[in-house]
């Protein structure tokens, strides 16, 4: 049963693009189960960047077949686009496979997002503004449109008409702004279809065929567990499962397939838009560790909120998600403090807490609990073996280990892939 989850252990934007890439090179199938192009993966392969939304990590191995699962939001504008951008690049997509059962980000959901964030103000929650809540929104009232409904033009129009009516009765009534006119978005998304419909079928009996030809398979999850929705910090959260559950609900697998989960962990902590980061550095020290981890968003271009690791926040998200397997990465980036400082709980109310806080306010107000660990000093980005990096490092990767609760098997010192040790294949 070669299957195995790859899953954020954070807030999202822990490398996995990058671990993926690794492991795809000996993966026959790599699926996405959920979230949309609010994920930003960035792959250095060769020496070129690419930066994945939608399309799986493993693309860049005509080897292997990359699904899109059902338990993704599709924006089709976005998708053609990603596709249109690897094709003049030289890279193929006929690997590439997208669910029918995937649904669509309709023109009207970004917009929704954006009025939905202003209306709330003070309190918004800082998202990607790519019509991710809105869509998954509309999936659970059973108003969204899948992308196999692109084949069926005259089941469109007719449910388009009567959701449209609810959409711009919103948007006339409650924001008093542009509405939308059905045949547009018709005349479109029907274009789109036709340039997407290689791609779009039932995945089920190839997974189903996978499984049974013992393929392996590889889960790939975007963003965090702390974003997810109901174990992460909501509402500042994003409107998907990012956990081991929720990959298994996005792609039809059944939970007996899965041989192991990786949690990726950066050696640090960051979180992009608002809601609660204990150990987050503001100021200069904060600016200095940004700049050295170059932690600007990869979809939106926004600097990222950094800090210390978590390690609360990881043991948390360990359990949640059955890590069996930990890759490390961004390690270098810390390869210039004299101290490095690991929060293993926090204060609140002079009462020591650790994960889960369900209660979002004491997690806004807590003091982390730090412990201190000695820094190496010196680079590490060549480091090929365990054996290479400095002991002090080591030092600081068995801690974050032990705190995790699982092996560190894969530990990144580098965007590109050969700047990895590679301990143990994770699976
Ligand atoms: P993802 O969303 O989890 O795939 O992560 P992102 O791609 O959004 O962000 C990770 C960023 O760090 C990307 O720019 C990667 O190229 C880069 N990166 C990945 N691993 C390492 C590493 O070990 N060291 C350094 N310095 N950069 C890394
Ligand atoms: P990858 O896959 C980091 C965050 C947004 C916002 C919250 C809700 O690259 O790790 P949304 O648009 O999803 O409704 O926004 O979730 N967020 C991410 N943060 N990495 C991501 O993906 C994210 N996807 C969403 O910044 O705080
Ligand atoms: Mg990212």
């Amino acid at each position: 049963m070669p299957t195995a989850i790859l899953v954020g252990g954070q807030w999202g934007d822990e490398g996995k693009g990058k671990v993926i890439d690794i492991l795809a090179s000996q993966t026959d199938m790599v699926i996405r189960s959920q979230g949309g192009n609010n994920a930003g993966h960035t792959v250095v392969h060769d020496g070129t960047t690419y930066k994945f939304h939608l399309i799986p990590s493993g693309i860049l191995f005509p080897t292997c077949q990359c699904v899109i699962g059902n338990g993704t939001v599709l924006d089709p504008r976005v998708l053609m686009e990603e596709i249109d951008g690897l094709h003049e690049k030289g890279i193929s997509t006929d690997h590439l496979v997208i669910s029918d059962r995937a649904h669509m980000i309709m023109p009207y959901h970004p917009v929704f997002d954006r009025l939905e964030e202003e209306a709330r103000g003070d309190d918004r929650l800082g998202t990607t503004y790519r019509g991710i809540g809105p869509a998954y929104a509309d999936k659970i009232r059973r108003i969204g449109f899948r992308i196999g409904d692109l084949a069926k033009p005259r089941f469109l129009a007719k449910k388009l008409k009567f959701v449209l009516r609810l959409k711009n009765e919103i948007l006339r009534g409650l924001y008093d702004t542009e509405l939308f006119e059905e045949d547009v978005i018709l005349d479109e998304y029907i274009r789109l279809g036709e340039q997407l419909r290689p791609y779009i079928r039932d995945i089920f009996p190839m997974v189903q065929e996978a499984l049974r030809a013992d393929s392996k398979i590889l889960l790939e999850g975007a963003q965090g567990a702390l974003l997810d929705l109901d174990f992460g910090t909501y509402p500042y959260v994003t409107s998907s499962s990012p956990t081991a559950g929720g990959a298994l609900t996005g792609s039809g697998i059944p939970p007996r397939e899965v041989d192991s989960t990786i949690g990726v962990f950066k050696a640090y902590s960051t979180r992009v838009g608002y809601g609660p980061m204990p150990t987050e550095l503001t100021g200069e020290v904060g600016d200095v560790m940004r700049e050295r981890g170059a932690e600007y968003g990869t979809t939106t271009g926004r600097a990222r909120r950094v800090g210390w690791f978590d390690g609360a926040v990881a043991r948390y998200s360990a359990l949640l998600n059955g890590v069996d397997s930990i890759a490390l990465t961004k390690l270098d980036v810390l390869s210039e403090y004299e101290t490095i400082r690991v929060g293993t709980g926090y204060f609140f109310r002079g009462e020591h807490f650790e994960f889960p806080m369900s209660n979002i306010s004491h997690l806004k107000h807590c003091e982390p609990v730090y412990e201190d660990l000695p820094g190496w000093m010196a680079p590490i980005a060549d480091a090929k073996r365990w054996e290479d990096l400095p002991a002090a490092c080591q030092r600081y990767v068995e801690r974050l280990g032990e705190l995790i609760g699982a092996p560190v098997d894969l530990i990144s010192v580098g965007a590109s892939r050969d700047e990895t040790i590679l301990r143990k294949l994770p699976y």
